[in-house]
């Protein structure tokens, strides 16, 4: 536990949902508390209906991206400011999908969460290697670059949260070995500390690829895995449900 902070479970819904998802919201709602943080980043239409009905509960909703500007000629684009105030709470920066299919670089990343911070939002910033670039033996290499082109600077870096998601262990049922997760979370906090000093002792560092209720409770018990962010499994709110209790 990052300073003693409760643990992150974050959900990232992707490209799926829709108004009838509410009911999973709600079940998420009416669920018995859990002493983890929890948060939902549904597609950015849904992000202010889910934010009106999880006001006042322990739910925060986040959104999965924002474009670096606050406002301006950026067609299809939405601004962290637009996302503060409809209730997000918080935005995914540099999610490998986001760097695949809309080829993002780490300096739009970091103007990204600059943005986020600056509309007062906490910000994910996702990193992780591909399988080519594990089997390379790059895996720690390519991370730390991420991280390193894609922090802001900030006086307030425990509003960062870092994702380590592995792109071969996204969506696909695979899952790194434990002592792999544990080197990378290392890693990674090595470099939050060095980048930020004490204050970088409290940036949670989130594992995520392929987290479903029953590999929850072995990876939350690696040292340095603060929590998750969970694709698929965090659809159902069952599923999202039983992995943040094992947190
Ligand atoms: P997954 O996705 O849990 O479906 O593997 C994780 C993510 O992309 O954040």
């Amino acid at each position: 536990m990052t300073q003693n902070r409760p643990k992150l479970i974050a959900g990232n819904w992707k490209m799926n949902g829709n108004r009838a998802a509410l009911s999973e919201i709600d079940a998420i709602i009416e669920a018995p508390a859990v002493e983890a943080e929890l948060l939902i980043c549904p597609p950015f239409p849904l992000v202010p209906i889910f934010a009106d009905r999880a006001i006042a509960s322990p739910l925060a909703i986040g959104a999965q991206d924002c474009h670096p500007a606050e406002s301006g000629a950026h067609t299809g684009d939405v601004s962290a400011t637009l996302l503060r105030g409809l209730g997000a709470r918080a935005v995914i920066v540099g999610h490998s999908e986001r760097r695949a299919d809309h080829g993002e670089s780490d300096e739009l990343v970091r103007r990204k969460a600059e943005a986020g911070l600056g509309a007062g939002l906490e910000v994910i910033i996702c990193v992780g290697e591909t399988q080519i670039e594990r089997e390379a033996g790059n895996a720690l290499s390519v991370a730390r670059s991420q991280l390193e082109g894609s922090l802001p600077d900030t006086d307030q870096p425990q509003r960062i949260t870092v994702a380590y998601e592995p792109v071969w262990a996204i969506g696909t049922g695979l899952v790194p070995q434990l002592s792999d997760i544990e080197e990378m979370h290392a890693a990674i906090k090595a470099a939050l500390k060095e980048r930020f000093g004490e204050a970088g002792e409290m940036i949670r560092v989130l594992y995520g690829g392929s987290v479903k209720p029953a590999n929850a409770a072995e990876i939350f018990a690696v040292s340095g895995v603060d929590g998750a962010l969970i694709g698929g499994a965090s659809l159902k709110a069952v599923d999202f449900l039983a992995i943040a209790s094992a947190a």
